[in-house]
C-alpha cells in the first residue's frame, strides 16, 4: 500500500466527509512545486485555492514569520494590541481603490470577512437586506452560505437561510445573460421583492471564483455602484479570490475605476497564513459598535507578518505586472487550443490577469456543459503532474491559479502537461 493510499484509509475513518479532498497528500512544497508523500512531484496551479500567490514558502515571507515567533505568537489583539496589526491596516487602507478615509479590521478567514462586512453594512444603515448574486460564493458560515449563488453543496442540508438575502443573475455573455438583462432583474426586484430602503448591502465579486471565473464587465460595476449610491446601500467588493495581485492589479475592482465601499480580502493576503481583512469607508467600518466585531485569532501576529512581506513582495517582485504577462500566456495557449480541429470542447477561455479558465461543452451550439470531460482533464493533469481545479456552477470549467512567482520554465512545463491532458481527454471521449 502506497503512502496516499494509507492516509486515504485513515482519512477516511477520522474525517468528516463533508470535508472533500483530493487524492493528493502533501508531504513538502517550494514556490510552484509540491511534492507528495509518495515523492511524486507536481506543478501546482491551485495554489491552495489562491492563497500562494507569492508561491509556497516565499523565504522573505518565512523570515518574516520567523522573526514575529521570536517576539510573540498571540497576545489576543483586544488584550494587548500590537504595532503590525496597525501598520497592514494603514497599508490596506491606502492600497484598497477609492479616495475617501478608511478603516480595516482583521479576523481569519474569508467568510469571516464577508460576515464582517455585512454585520458593518447593517450596523451603518441600520438596515437588514442584502442582495448577491447568481454564481457567487462568500463561504460556509451562515450568512456566507446564504449568499452563496449556488445551492448544492453549499446550501442543501443546513436548513433554513436567514432571511432577506436575494440574488440577482450575474451577467454572463457566454451564458446569454447582458448586462442590461441582469440590471433589468435588479431594478424589478426592489420594486416587486424588497424595498430598497431596506437594503443593506449588496456583495459582489469582480471575477466570480467558485462560480467559473466569470468576470463582471465594468460597465455593470459602474451601474450596481451608480444603484448602491441611489438607494444608500453600501457596495461589497468580495476581492477573496480576486484581490492581492491576482487579476494584474492589486484589486479587481481597479479595472473597472470605480471603488466600493468596503472591501473583503484573505486568501493571498497573506501567503498561506490565515488572515483576512474588510478594508472600508471608515464611517462604515466604524459603525459597528466596540466588541462587536473582531475575535480571539484575529488579525494573528504571525498572520500579519506574512502580509506585510508579501505586500512587500509583491511590490518588489512587479507581481501585479507578472500577473498580467502569465495570464496573456496561458490565454493564448489555451485560445490556440481551442481553435484547433478536434478541440471544439473547449466553448469558452476567458480570464483576467493570472484568474483563468476554460469552459468545457458538449456542443458549441448550446454550450451545453460537460462536467464529466472536465473531470477527466483535472484527473489526467493529476496523473501527469499538474494540480488544476474544477469550477463553476455546472461544474464544467477548469480554472489556472499559478503563483504569481512561478518560474518561466515551471509555467511553459506546467502548460504542456496541460495540453497534453485535455488532448488525452478530449480523444478518450471520442474513442
Ligand atoms: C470570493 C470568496 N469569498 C469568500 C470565500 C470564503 O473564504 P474562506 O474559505 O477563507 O472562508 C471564498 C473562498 O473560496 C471566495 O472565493
Amino acid at each position: 500500500m502506497s503512502n496516499t493510499e494509507a492516509l486515504m484509509t485513515r482519512r477516511a475513518d477520522a474525517v468528516a466527509n463533508g470535508v472533500a479532498t483530493r487524492g493528493i497528500y502533501a508531504a513538502r512544497a517550494e514556490n510552484a512545486e509540491l511534492w507528495d508523500v509518495d515523492g511524486k512531484r507536481f506543478i501546482d496551479f491551485a495554489a491552495g485555492i489562491a492563497v500562494n500567490n507569492t508561491g509556497h514558502r516565499h523565504p522573505k515571507v518565512m523570515a518574516a514569520v520567523a522573526e514575529q515567533a521570536e517576539a510573540f505568537t498571540h497576545t489576543c489583539f483586544h488584550v494587548a494590541p500590537y504595532e503590525g496589526y496597525i501598520s497592514l491596516a494603514e497599508r490596506l487602507n491606502a492600497a484598497t481603490p477609492g479616495d475617501f478615509a478608511k478603516k480595516t479590521m482583521m479576523v481569519t478567514t474569508g467568510a469571516e470577512a464577508v460576515e464582517n462586512a455585512v454585520k458593518m453594512a447593517r450596523a451603518y444603515t441600520g438596515r437588514s437586506g442584502v442582495i448577491a448574486f447568481s454564481g457567487a460564493f462568500h463561504g460556509r458560515t451562515l450568512m456566507g452560505m446564504a449568499l452563496c449563488g449556488k445551492v448544492n453543496p453549499y446550501k442543501k442540508a443546513f436548513g433554513a437561510m436567514p432571511p432577506e438575502v436575494l440574488h440577482a443573475p450575474f451577467p454572463n455573455a457566454f451564458h446569454g445573460v447582458s448586462v442590461e438583462q441582469s440590471l433589468a432583474v435588479l431594478d424589478n426586484m426592489l420594486k416587486s421583492s424588497i424595498d430598497p430602503e431596506r437594503v443593506a448591502a449588496m456583495i459582489i465579486e469582480p471575477v466570480q471564483g467558485e462560480g467559473g471565473f466569470n468576470i463582471a464587465p465594468p460597465e455593470f460595476l459602474k451601474a450596481i455602484r451608480a444603484l448602491c449610491d441611489e438607494h444608500g446601500i453600501v457596495l461589497i467588493a468580495d476581492e477573496v479570490q480576486a484581490g492581492i495581485a491576482r487579476t494584474g492589479k492589486m484589486f479587481a475592482f481597479d479595472h473597472a475605476g470605480v471603488a466600493a465601499d468596503l472591501v473583503t480580502m484573505a486568501k493571498g493576503l497573506a501567503g498561506g497564513f490565515p488572515l483576512s481583512a474588510v478594508t472600508g469607508r471608515a464611517e462604515i467600518v466604524d459603525a459597528a459598535p466596540a466588541g462587536g466585531i473582531g475575535g480571539t485569532y484575529a488579525g494573528n501576529p504571525l498572520a500579519v507578518a506574512a502580509a506585510h512581506a508579501v505586500l512587500d513582495v509583491i511590490d518588489e517582485e512587479k507581481l501585479c505586472d507578472r500577473a498580467t504577462e502569465i495570464g496573456e500566456k496561458i490565454n493564448a495557449r489555451l485560445t490556440d487550443i481551442a481553435a484547433r480541429q478536434g478541440m471544439e470542447a473547449i466553448g469558452d477561455v476567458r480570464g483576467l490577469g493570472a484568474m483563468v479558465a476554460f469552459e468545457l461543452v458538449t456542443d458549441r451550439e448550446t454550450n451545453a456543459p460537460d462536467a464529466a470531460l472536465t473531470m477527466a482533464i483535472v484527473a489526467e493533469a493529476e496523473k501527469r503532474g499538474l494540480i488544476i481545479l474544477p469550477c463553476g456552477t455546472r461544474g464544467n470549467a477548469v480554472r489556472l491559479l499559478p503563483p504569481l512567482t512561478v518560474p518561466a520554465d515551471q509555467l511553459d512545463e506546467a502548460l504542456d502537461i496541460l495540453e497534453a491532458s485535455i488532448e488525452a481527454s478530449i480523444n478518450a471521449k471520442g474513442a
